[in-house]
C-alpha cells in the first residue's frame, strides 16, 4: 500500500479516481500521520489501533499491480512496521528506500504540487530499476530505461512502453517536521481497505471486524446465549 494519499497542504499517494476512496485514505494517513513521532517509532501495537480507528469508507484505491516476477511489494500477510525514509523531500525531489523489506526498493517523489506519492521501484515489465524524471511531463515521471517504460507519476500507471502493469502503490505519511515515513503497501488491484483486512484477517480479527471487513467477526463472534 499506495498506500499513498496525503491531505492538504501534501496530498499524498493518488487513488484511482475514486473521490471518496480518496478521502477516505487522506483521513487514515492523516491519522497516522498524527500518530507517527519524529523522535520515536511508533509501536506496531499504536499503528494497528490507528488503523482500526479509520473505519467506514477506508479504501485507498488504484494500487498498483506488481509484475508477479520475484518478490513483490504488498505480499506479505501483515502490516509492516511504520518505516522513517527521510528528514525531508522538497517539491521535485525523490528519495529511494527499501520498504517493507530490505530487498524492496520503493521511490518516494515529492511532485511540484506537495503531494507525496510512493511506489514500488521495480518496473512491472522485467523488473529493472525504475527512475524519477522531474524534468519529463507536467508532472514529472517514472521512468524506466531498460525499454522505455514510462509510469504516471501521480497515479503509477502505465502511460508508455510495454510495462503490463501500474507500480504497486506505498502509502507514505510526513510528519509535522517533514520527516517523510512508509507505513503501507498494497497488491495489485487492492484498495487500502482490501489490503488492510487481507493484513488483519488472520492476525488481528478484531480489528478485521472493526474496519468492516467482509467475513470478519463470523467466526470468533461469540455465541449468544438465550434468555
Ligand atoms: Fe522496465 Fe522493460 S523492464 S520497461
Amino acid at each position: 500500500m499506495s498506500v499513498t494519499e496525503q491531505p492538504p497542504p501534501h496530498p499524498g499517494p493518488q487513488g484511482d479516481g475514486h473521490a471518496h476512496d480518496g478521502a477516505a485514505a487522506d483521513a487514515a494517513v492523516a491519522q497516522l500521520r498524527d500518530r507517527i513521532s519524529a523522535d520515536s517509532l511508533t509501536t506496531r501495537r499504536d499503528y494497528l489501533r490507528i488503523v482500526a480507528t479509520v473505519s467506514g469508507g477506508l479504501a485507498i484505491g488504484g494500487v498498483g499491480v506488481a509484475a508477479g516476477i520475484l518478490h513483490r511489494h504488498g505480499d506479505s500477510e501483515h502490516l509492516p512496521e511504520p518505516k522513517k525514509i527521510t528528514d525531508q523531500l522538497a517539491p521535485g525531489q525523490s528519495v529511494a528506500f527499501r520498504f517493507p523489506g530490505e530487498d524492496d526498493r520503493a521511490l518516494a517523489v515529492r511532485l511540484g504540487d506537495g503531494s507525496l506519492v510512493g511506489y514500488s521501484a521495480v518496473c512491472t515489465h522485467l523488473a529493472c530499476g525504475v527512475l524519477w524524471r522531474e524534468d519529463r511531463g507536467a508532472d514529472g515521471e517514472l521512468y524506466c530505461p531498460c525499454h522505455e517504460g514510462v509510469f504516471d507519476a501521480r497515479t503509477g500507471e502505465v502511460t508508455a512502453g510495454p510495462p503490463p502493469r501500474p507500480l504497486p502503490r506505498i502509502f507514505l505519511t510526513e510528519q509535522a517536521d517533514g520527516s517523510v515515513w512508509a507505513v503501507a503497501t498494497a497488491r495489485s488491484g487492492e484498495s487500502a481497505k482490501e489490503a488492510l483486512c487481507r493484513q488483519f484477517s488472520e492476525t488481528r480479527p478484531d480489528e478485521a471486524a472493526r474496519l468492516g471487513c467482509p467475513g470478519a467477526g463470523r467466526a470468533g463472534a461469540p455465541e449468544r446465549r438465550p434468555t
